[in-house]
């Protein structure tokens, strides 16, 4: 029987992973709270449809940096496709082409830059960004910067939630590495790195204390606005005064994030965050939200909060570790009907009549 929600892809997925990967995609930080908080927050959001609005026809196409979508989502980035599906990330890149909704490659990604950029061959308007992770190597961080570029991405995604990873148990006690035959893909061909084996700890945890620069600062948004001519996207803010100082450095868009839960444990859930971040922002930058969305009306509950668009994560792992293309197409179609369905019950034609008062104001 085929899912029909992504609550069922996600418990059909757990037939086709190995345990390891399994862990290591579902994990959260510690306690998991964070995690659990993120789809909790949608629950608390209480809606407030409007009635007797013609909602025969609806839209739900919008734009983000200039470039079209067919509707208001992202497919986040997310390391080790392959773990799920032997095509891994040019599976995803492919779905979100045909589906018109974008794509971010994880540095982490085992298909190259550029095997994923070819999919745009196909489909000259998809939406294709790079998520960078800053390596304390400035040659490797220049040189994948520079291939991205090349390759025709659209904007660079830095994740600034990661100075370290955060520790997730299962992982640790996995003591996961990539199995044989696997590869970070981008670091290889760049530099020979792999993800190392680490007894005792997830041989992530320590790829990101051996490789990645922890001293990072805001000074060094300017480096790399420097080195490459494309947007500038940040990930991981869950702060209004950080939001405004990314505006100020020019950043162009902020994706409101807790990393999918998986950094700081006890951080406040992405969705919580929202709000004050959109108002800081003024509409200096554009907003986009990650973190728990699991329905269409979640994708409302985020619009109508002020995000432009959310990134979508785990349930894309699902559907391609239950049927590789065709799951993660499946897992976007069903996000499309159940947007569209929530629209009509609340009585939005387009996604510009999704506004704060389809939310009930927050209760004391
Ligand atoms: C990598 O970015 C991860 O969160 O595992």
């Amino acid at each position: 029987m085929q899912p029909i929600n992504l609550f069922e892809y996600e418990q059909l997925a757990k037939q086709h992973l190995s345990q390891m990967a399994l862990d290591y995609y579902s994990s959260g930080a510690w306690d998991e709270i964070t995690l659990r908080d993120n789809r909790a927050a949608f629950e608390r959001i209480k809606l407030r449809p409007r009635m007797l609005v013609d909602v025969s026809d609806r839209n739900l196409t919008t734009s983000i940096l200039g470039q079209p979508l067919e509707l208001p989502l992202l497919i986040a980035p997310m390391a080790f496709q392959c773990l799920a599906h032997p095509d891994g990330e040019i599976a995803t890149a492919t779905a979100a082409a045909s589906a018109g909704v974008g794509m971010i490659l994880s540095t982490l990604a085992t298909k190259t830059i550029e095997e994923v950029a070819a999919v745009r061959q196909n489909f000259p308007n998809a939406l294709q960004w790079f998520q960078l992770y800053i390596h304390k190597d400035k040659s490797l961080t220049r040189a994948l910067v520079e291939r991205a570029y090349t390759a025709g991405y659209k904007a660079l995604c830095l994740t600034v939630d990661a100075p370290v990873l955060g520790q997730r148990e299962r992982d640790r006690r996995n003591e996961f590495s990539l199995p044989l035959g696997l590869h970070a893909a981008n670091l290889a061909t760049v530099s020979d790195l792999d993800i190392p084996h680490a007894p005792g700890e997830s041989g992530l945890f320590t790829y990101f204390a051996q490789q990645l620069n922890p001293a990072l600062t805001w000074k060094d948004l300017a480096w790399l606005q420097s080195i490459c001519p494309l947007p500038l996207v940040i990930k991981g803010i869950l702060r209004g005064d950080d939001a405004v100082r990314a505006v100020e450095c020019g950043v162009k868009a902020i994706v409101v994030s807790n990393h999918g839960g998986r950094q700081l444990d006890g951080a406040i859930a992405s969705l919580d965050a929202l709000a004050e971040i959109v108002a800081a922002v003024d509409s200096r930058a554009e907003v986009l939200l990650d973190g728990g969305i699991r329905r269409g009306t979640d994708i409302l509950k985020g619009l109508a909060l002020g995000a432009k668009a959310v990134l979508i994560g785990r349930p894309i792992l699902w559907g391609l570790a239950v049927a590789g293309i065709g799951g993660v197409s499946h897992i976007l179609s069903l996000l499309e009907h159940e947007l569209s369905l929530a629209m009509a019950l609340s009585g939005c034609q387009t996604l510009q009549d999704i506004d704060p008062s389809l939310i009930t104001p927050p209760q004391g």
